[in-house]
C-alpha cells in the first residue's frame, strides 16, 4: 500500500491559497440572519420519572428548539450532537403498527438549506471540545461534507465513517447492492474528547498478529523491531548486549531500559542473536476502530430489541458514538432522535440528553422506550406490536411543545402520555396556561 508523505499540517491540508470550497446555491441565508431570526418558545407540558431536569424531550421543529436552546444557556455546553436526518429520498416512513411516521420530501437546494441551518446553530450549542456526527446516505452525504467544512471549517473534520447498515440484497437493478451509509464526524476545535473505541480481537486475528507462546507463561505474543528510524550519538547508539542497531537505525530505548526489559523476559533472542520486544495479546485493549463499520446493521436479528419506529438505529452503533466522544454527565444532544435510540445510549452511559423530534410517533416511541422498554424484532415482523422489554433504567425526563401556545400538539402528547404517567393532560394544560406565546423561556442553564 503506498501512502503519501504529509508535507503539511491537516489544518491546512486541501486548502491551496487558504479558501474553502463552497456550495452555492439559490436561497442560502447568511449565517447571521439564521442565527437572529425570530423563533417560537416551548413549554414543559410533562415530567416523566422526575427529577432529572437537564434530560428534556422536546416535541416540535427543531430549528425553533435550537434557536431557543442557544438563547437559554446551553449555548456552549453540548459534549456531542449525532444527528441522522431525512436522507432526501422523496419518501414517505411509517412504523410497524402503520402509523405514518414522518415525510421525508425535502430536495436539492432545500434540503441544504435546511440542514444548513441546523448545522450552523448546533455548532453554536457545542463545546469546543464537542464533536458533531452526521448520519446520511449516499444521496446528500457529498453535498453535506461541503457545507460541514463550511460551517464547522474543513480542519475540524476527522473521519468520514462507512457504514454497513444491513445484509447483502438481491438487487434486480444493474448496479451494485446497496448495503451503507456514512456518517461524517466534526469537531468544534482541535482539541476534542476522545476515548478511543476498541474493538475485541477475533481468534483468526489473534493467531495471526500473536503468533508466539511464551514458554514460561504461556502468555500469547508478538515480536517487534526495537529500533527506531534515524542515528543518534547517545547510549540509543551505541552497541548492546555487543549488537549494535542497524545502519540508519538508534535503538528505541536507553540501555538501562533494554536491561530491564530483558531481566523481565520481555525481549526475544533470534538464533542469529537479533533482539526483539515481546508485546503481549493480554495487555491490548483490542482492535482500535477503524472508519469502516462492519458490526453495526440496523436490526438484523429476530431477538434485537426495537421501539418499532422505521429507520431506528442500531444502538450498539450509538453507544460506541457516545463513548468516543463524550464522557459521564456530559451533555448529549440528537436533534432529529426519532425513537430515541441516541437518548436511550447517552442515558445507558450516563450522560445527560437533549431530544427533539417534530413527529408525535416518535415521541411515543421515545417514551415507551424510556417507560416500558423496548419489544424484540421478531414479535413486530410476525404482525404483533412488540413484547415490551424492561426499560433502561435512567433518569427522568421533560417532555416540551413547540411552539409553546400550540394546543393540538400538546393536547397530542397529554393523549400519548396518558396511561402512562399520572395527570399527563392535567399537567399539560396548566403548562399551556402559564405558557403564553413568547412567555418566558423553560430553558434554564445546563448544569454541567
Ligand atoms: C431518520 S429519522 C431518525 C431516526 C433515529 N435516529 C432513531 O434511531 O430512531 C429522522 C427523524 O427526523 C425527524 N425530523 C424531520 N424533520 C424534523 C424537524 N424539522 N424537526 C425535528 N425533527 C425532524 C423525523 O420526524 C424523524 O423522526
Amino acid at each position: 500500500m503506498a501512502t503519501g508523505i504529509p508535507r503539511k499540517s491537516s489544518s491546512e491540508r486541501g486548502r491551496p491559497n487558504g479558501a474553502e470550497p463552497a456550495l452555492h446555491y439559490g436561497g442560502k441565508a447568511q449565517a447571521e440572519a439564521v442565527r437572529g431570526a425570530p423563533y417560537e418558545r416551548s413549554a414543559l407540558v410533562c415530567e416523566v420519572n422526575p427529577p432529572a431536569p437537564a434530560n428534556r424531550l422536546y416535541y416540535g421543529d427543531n430549528l425553533d428548539v435550537l434557536m431557543e436552546l442557544a438563547g437559554g444557556g446551553i449555548k456552549g455546553m453540548v459534549r456531542l450532537a449525532y444527528i441522522d436526518p431525512p436522507f432526501s429520498t422523496n419518501g414517505r416512513f411509517e412504523c410497524r403498527n402503520r402509523n405514518a411516521a414522518y415525510d421525508d420530501t425535502l430536495q436539492g437546494a432545500e434540503y441544504v438549506e435546511f440542514m444548513r441551518r441546523r448545522l450552523l446553530l448546533i455548532h453554536d450549542l457545542l463545546s469546543d471540545d464537542g464533536s458533531m456526527y452526521l448520519h446520511l446516505d449516499s444521496n446528500m452525504v457529498f453535498h453535506m461534507k461541503l457545507v460541514m467544512d463550511e460551517v464547522f471549517g474543513g480542519r475540524n473534520f476527522r473521519a468520514l465513517i462507512t457504514r454497513r447498515k444491513c445484509s447483502n440484497k438481491n438487487y434486480t437493478r444493474n448496479t451494485y447492492g446497496n448495503v451503507s451509509d456514512y456518517i461524517l464526524f466534526y469537531t468544534k476545535t482541535d482539541d476534542y474528547v476522545w476515548n478511543r473505541p476498541y474493538v475485541p480481537w477475533d481468534e483468526d486475528r489473534i493467531l495471526k498478529e500473536y503468533p508466539c507462546l511464551d514458554e514460561g507463561t504461556g502468555r500469547r505474543y508478538k515480536k517487534v523491531p526495537i529500533h527506531a528510524p534515524g542515528e543518534r550519538n547517545g547510549g540509543t547508539g551505541r552497541p548492546w548486549r555487543g549488537v549494535s542497531p542497524p545502519p540508519g537505525k538508534h535503538w528505541q530505548y536507553p540501555p538501562e531500559r533494554l536491561e530491564e526489559l530483558d531481566r523481565n523476559g520481555e525481549i526475544y533472542w533470534s538464533r542469529t542473536g537479533n533482539p526483539r520486544r515481546k508485546v503481549y495479546l493480554d495487555e491490548s485493549e483490542g482492535v482500535p476502530v477503524q472508519d469502516i463499520w462492519l458490526d453495526c446493521r440496523d436490526s438484523v436479528n429476530q431477538n434485537d430489541r426495537v421501539t418499532g419506529y422505521p429507520t431506528e438505529k442500531n444502538i450498539g452503533m450509538l453507544r460506541r458514538i457516545v463513548s468516543a466522544s463524550s464522557g459521564p454527565g456530559d451533555l448529549v444532544m440528537d436533534c432529529f432522535c426519532g425513537s430515541g435510540s441516541t437518548l436511550d445510549a447517552a442515558s445507558q452511559l450516563g450522560r445527560a440528553w437533549i431530544g427533539i423530534d417534530s413527529s408525535i410517533e416518535a415521541i411515543g416511541s421515545t417514551v415507551r422506550r424510556f417507560t416500558e422498554g423496548t419489544g424484540r424484532h421478531g414479535d413486530y415482523v410476525t404482525g404483533g406490536q412488540g413484547r415490551p422489554l424492561p426499560p433502561t433504567p435512567g433518569e427522568g425526563f421533560g417532555v416540551y411543545v413547540s411552539p409553546c401556545h400550540d394546543a393540538a400538539r400538546a393536547e397530542e402528547v397529554a393523549r400519548l402520555l396518558e396511561g402512562h404517567l399520572p395527570r399527563p393532560r392535567a399537567a399539560a394544560q396548566a403548562a399551556l396556561g402559564q405558557s403564553p406565546a413568547g412567555g418566558p423561556s423553560p430553558a434554564g442553564a445546563w448544569q454541567p
